[in-house]
């Protein structure tokens, strides 16, 4: 497995449109993106996320163009080097939301709920989804589960905070569900599903994830929903695609997941670049004049002076 706004949510820049630029080229205005404004893509244009988890990867995948950066509790995994999400904290979850949150200009900005931070009662999900929010900078915020869970994101929802579903394999569940398994196989398990997606559709969700299932299952899911379903391992028949920054980076270090996409191999271009500063600092050809300040000239003046 893995700022601005104004009343219309347009941000303080125009509201779409191009701007001529000095050399000719036009500039695209992008607004911030909302809840409101994803769930209208439903079958429409489709919405790519990708995960994050601190500003300066933030920055970079904001201003290449993705609509939701996701900071996953995979931040377990993948930043904390854990072999699950489940022992991620709120706190630890609110911590690195801040951080994606300050590098979002445009991108909308999704908190993972913590396993045990929404599960015990609705009272406790809306209170863990409010510190989401209120420390963490939240946007919206996305839990795991479908029918079990639907009253608590109804709760939640009705505090004002837009809630992404998740459903299919939820990582949290690692242990009931037997590992990391791709679920919805044959048709009784892929109706599961569908009715876990309806549930939460009916309780107010604004988009919903689909985890690692058959293309089918995830276009039935699709089919049966109003709001966009956004794939991970679920095939080409969603309303968007979510994936693992480090993954489509090329940066995981073991295993890839069949669906995740190398869209560049940044880790061997990080070993060869570490390998020639490690090499350079050994052979004293780094720093060179370029790097250094510029020598204090009456200091080493004075200091000839009284030499001779
Ligand atoms: O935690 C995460 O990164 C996720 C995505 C893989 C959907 O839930």
């Amino acid at each position: 497995m893995y700022g601005n706004r104004n009343a219309s949510g347009g941000g303080t820049r125009p509201a779409g449109g191009s701007t001529p630029t000095a050399d000719g080229t036009a500039r695209q205005h992008r607004r911030k993106v909302t809840a409101p404004a994803l769930q209208a893509r439903k079958g429409g244009q489709p919405i790519a996320m990708v995960t994050a988890y601190d500003y300066t990867m933030a920055r970079l995948l904001d201003r290449a163009g993705v609509d939701i950066l996701l900071v996953g509790d995979s931040l377990g995994m993948v930043v904390q080097g854990r072999s699950s999400t489940i022992p991620v904290t709120l706190e630890e979850a609110c911590y690195h939301t801040r951080a994606v949150a300050r590098g979002a200009e445009y991108a909308h900005v999704v908190g993972d709920m913590p396993f045990m931070s929404f599960q015990v009662s609705a009272t406790q999900a809306v209170q863990s989804a409010g510190k989401l929010v209120k420390d963490g900078m939240a946007e919206s915020v996305k839990l795991e589960g479908g029918e079990d869970v639907a009253e608590h994101v109804s709760r939640i929802v009705r505090a004002g905070i837009p809630v992404m579903g998740h459903v299919g394999l939820t990582p949290q569940s690692v242990h009931a569900l037997g590992g990391y398994r791709v679920q919805g196989k044959g048709q009784n398990a892929a109706e599961r599903i569908v009715a876990d997606a309806i549930a939460l559709e009916q309780a107010g969700a604004y988009a919903i994830v689909l985890e690692a299932m058959p293309p089918d299952a995830a276009a039935e899911v699709t089919e049966a929903v109003s709001v966009p379903t956004i794939g991970i391992g679920a095939g080409a028949g969603c309303d968007g695609q979510v994936l693992v920054c480090y993954d489509m980076l090329g940066m995981t270090v073991g295993h890839n997941p069949k669906f995740a996409k190398h869209f560049a191999e940044v880790g061997d271009q990080i070993h060869t670049a570490v390998q020639d500063y490690v090499r350079e600092v050994r052979d004293g050809s780094f720093p060179g004049p370029e790097h250094c300040y510029r020598t204090n000239e009456s200091r080493s003046e004075k200091k000839k002076l009284a030499v001779v």
